[in-house]
């Protein structure tokens, strides 16, 4: 089989299986090309894509001002690692940190790295700022996290499929439950070893839990009270996905170190970066921590350009209005609908619970059928199926999204 074949749907699966590590478990449909709210399998089906990457193609599929920055750059220059400067890296870490409001950025490449890169600052600004003793440094975490799949990260994960069997598991970090005061508060309490508090203003994969009004700005007055840095894991709410730049911002808190990933780049490329003000950034000094393509020039044009089709075309307000009104139609569904529990989200990204067993596979086949009518989602956890399209979206679309999913549901009406 030459590499440029057209492969069926079915010639794509099987290679995948047969040749890929088994990771995933993925809908059963083969994409070969993607335009703004839309993308097409290899026989030429069109569908609203529904996930958006994991809310890392905020901008739409294939921005041509994004495309555009990545291809030109890529002619130019693509590599030169942090060996040398580059001519493009300045610009983006200049263009970022004044857009999020800190002194400097890091730049790294997937979510993970960033959140690790997050961690590593958070323990080393411990020993060298705080005083905290050497391999004392703690980390307040959240139950049902999300923040990526390395050693580290899963070892504070309480997720069995993505934690067991893999250990050891890395120390130093404290679990309480997410969405409560007291437990950080306790946490916090009589335990001058805590460094950092790393959350997620929404937790996406769990299946889009919003935390109650005020926790974000009560956890971060917390964080202040007993000097611990209050960390936001932005990888999936940030970038005005959930209708404001940064969802920290709907409660007008600013993080001491903030994790970006995913929409960072519009879905074009891998970029993440952590974000600090001096005091903070300024523990890591040369040796300390890097990445080769990390900063690279190409990731840097497709950031700024990214960056600035958000603004460009206020995608924030958007997916705010969006938002309400997708929300707004489910919630009138679901009155008279016994298939869906609830509705509940920020901005574009939102979920439904379907009302099944959670280990049920209805949310599942909800998402064949869905497919089948022309729209790509799948369950985050159980029976819980996430909705986040594109930001570019029109409100036609969007009614059109809103009837093709009740239409769906009602095939599911017992
Ligand atoms: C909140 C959050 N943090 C980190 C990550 C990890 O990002 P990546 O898959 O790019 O490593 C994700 C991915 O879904 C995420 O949602």
């Amino acid at each position: 089989m030459a590499v440029l074949d057209q492969l069926t749907s079915q010639e794509a699966i099987d290679l995948e299986n047969k040749y890929g590590a088994h990771n995933y478990h993925p809908l059963p449909v083969v994409l070969s090309r993607g335009e703004g709210v839309h993308v097409w399998d290899v026989e030429g089906k069109q569908y609203y894509d529904f996930l958006s990457a994991y809310s890392a193609v905020n901008q739409g599929h294939c921005h041509p001002k994004i495309v555009n920055a990545m291809a030109e750059q890529a002619k130019t220059l693509t590599l030169t690692s942090r060996a040398f400067y580059n001519d493009m890296l300045g610009k983006f870490e200049k263009y970022a940190s004044e857009t999020f409001n800190f002194d400097k950025l890091l730049p790294m490449n997937t979510g993970a790295e960033a959140v690790e890169t997050a961690l590593k600052i958070c323990r080393k600004w411990a020993y060298e700022v705080k005083g905290i003793d050497e391999n004392e440094a703690e980390i307040i975490v959240c139950e049902n996290n999300f923040h990526g799949r390395t050693t580290t990260i899963i070892s504070f994960s309480n997720d069995p499929v993505a934690r067991k069997n893999f250990g050891p598991y890395t120390k130093g970090f404290i679990k309480i439950e997410y969405d409560n005061l007291k437990a950080l508060e306790a946490a916090l309490e009589n335990n001058a070893n805590v460094a950092g508090f790393l959350v997620e203003p929404i937790q996406g994969e769990a299946g889009v839990y919003v935390p109650s009004e005020g926790y974000l700005t009560q956890a971060k007055a917390l964080c202040e009270k007993h000097n611990v840095l209050f960390i936001a894991d932005e990888v999936q709410t940030g970038i005005a996905r959930t209708g404001k730049m940064l969802a920290v911002d709907h409660e007008n808190v600013k993080p001491d170190v903030l994790i970006l990933g995913k929409a960072l780049s519009g879905g074009a490329y891998p970029v993440s970066a952590v974000l600090a003000n001096d005091n903070i950034m300024n523990v890591i000094r040369p040796g300390n921590h890097g990445s080769t393509y990390g900063g690279n020039p190409v990731a840097a044009a497709v950031a700024i350009a990214a960056l600035e089709v958000i603004k460009e075309e206020d995608l924030a307000n958007n997916a705010e209005v969006l938002g309400q009104l997708f929300r707004a139609e489910l919630s009138k569904f679901i009155e008279s609908s016994p298939i869906v529990n609830a509705v509940r989200g920020k901005g574009l990204l939102n979920a439904i619970l379907i009302n099944d067993a959670e280990d049920s596979d209805t949310a599942w086949n909800i998402c064949l059928k869905l497919r089948d009518n022309g729209l790509l989602a799948k369950p985050t956890h159980g029976n819980i199926i996430r909705f986040a399209p594109p930001l570019v979206m029109t409100e036609a679309q969007l009614l059109d999204c809103v009837a093709i999913i009740t239409k769906t549901l009602k095939e599911f009406e017992k």
